[in-house]
């Protein structure tokens, strides 16, 4: 198990990739962490079903920033279709691993994502999947929870 941080780690905290906002996204996404009071914002452009462009922006710790950049990195120019299929372990595993009292933190960057196709779909009034209608009420319900 790994206890410090790898060098990507550092790299993309020291150097992230891809901080900002899209001023005309085509989708927002926005997730808070209630227990430690993070968040991540992430932006997309899409088209034909290809993610153009992302970026993030994030109040958050060294991991939230490590892992918002490198999930950037790696969606932008990917299809909806694969970027769904993105997990927090695709993140940990190119980042070289994390420690395990910080996994927790590679979600926000996952979870934000897939709020942003969220919005994407809601917006061009698509079928929103299951597993995506679930995460955006747990995600809900949390940002509610950090409010409280
Ligand atoms: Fe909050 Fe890392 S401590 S996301």
């Amino acid at each position: 198990m790994i206890k410090t941080y790898g060098e990507k780690v550092m790299e993309h905290f020291n150097n992230p990739k891809n901080v900002g906002e899209i001023p005309d996204a085509d989708g927002i996404g926005e997730v808070g962490n209630s227990h430690c009071g993070d968040i991540v914002r992430i932006f997309i452009k899409v088209s034909d079903d290809r993610i153009t462009d992302i970026k993030f922006k994030t109040f958050g710790c060294a991991v939230a920033i490590a892992t918002s950049s490198i999930t950037t990195e790696l969606i932008k120019g990917k299809t909806i279709e694969v970027a769904l299929k993105f997990t927090n372990q695709s993140i940990i595993n190119e980042l070289g691993g994390l420690p395990a009292k910080k996994i927790h933190c590679s979600l926000l960057a996952i979870d934000c994502l897939q709020e942003a196709i969220y919005d994407f779909f809601s917006r061009n009034k698509r079928d929103i999947p299951p597993d995506l209608q679930h995460l955006h009420q747990r995600v809900t319900q949390e940002k509610d929870m950090a409010k409280h």
